[in-house]
């Protein structure tokens, strides 16, 4: 049976991947893409204050479902959980942050861009991966063939991803979600110009029912 969580990312249908500065605009940024629509939000580790930021928006923010992303060790993967995040997601799979993932009992999107990492995943019992890097690793038609071998699973397709291409994808049977940092351009969060976050994310989610419904 499916997650709660995962079935959230999948009705949302697109994940916007957020790079964070500074933790106090974590509250606009996430108030930004729930006026247009997008209910969840990846915080990505890969600046000082995404853990703060992630746990202003797990306590704050109670519309969006937060997600940590960028976890590549066993102690991100506990500091994520105490930070309130609600599933996670890392760029590859290794067998210490399976591990750990297991303790914290959260949803975990480990990535996957080859057969091999997809046979790790699988034997760990991941069925639900990230495709990175989706675009730089064949795209759709990578995509296609890499999950022939592998049909029990699932992918979110990131890195490349855009308003363009995201409709490829998710007309994919075994793609829930697709991810990307589009919809939270670094210029828009340096002007704080949250209604072009809002717009984006309308569009995003605009394109993403043309195909779901
Ligand atoms: C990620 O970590 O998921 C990617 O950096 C997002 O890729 P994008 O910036 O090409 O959307």
């Amino acid at each position: 049976s499916i997650a709660p969580e995962i079935a959230r990312l999948k009705a949302c249908a697109v994940v916007p991947v957020v790079v964070i500065d500074e933790a106090e605009i974590a509250v606009p940024l996430a108030e930004a893409l729930l006026a247009g629509g997008i209910d969840v939000i990846e915080i990505t580790l890969r600046r000082p204050a995404a853990m703060a930021a992630l746990e202003v928006v797990a306590k704050r923010v109670p519309g969006i479902l937060p997600v940590a992303g960028t976890v590549v060790t066993p102690a991100q993967a506990a500091e994520v959980h105490n930070a309130g995040a609600l599933a996670v997601v890392s760029p590859g799979f290794t067998e210490s942050v399976d591990e750990a993932m297991r303790k914290t009992g959260l949803p975990w999107l480990p990535g996957v861009a080859t057969a091999s990492d997809c046979m790790r995943a699988v034997s760990a019992g991941r069925l639900t991966c990230k495709f990175f890097p989706a675009e730089q690793a064949g795209g759709v038609a990578g995509l296609k063939a890499l999950s022939g071998p592998f049909p029990q699973m699932q992918f979110c397709p990131t890195g490349g991803v855009s308003l363009a291409n995201l409709g490829n994808y998710l007309a994919l049977p075994q793609v829930i979600c697709v991810g990307g940092s589009w919809l939270v351009p670094a210029d828009a969060v340096k002007n704080r110009d949250w209604a072009q976050v809002t717009k984006l994310s309308r569009e995003a989610r605009e394109k993403a029912a043309e195909l779901r419904g």
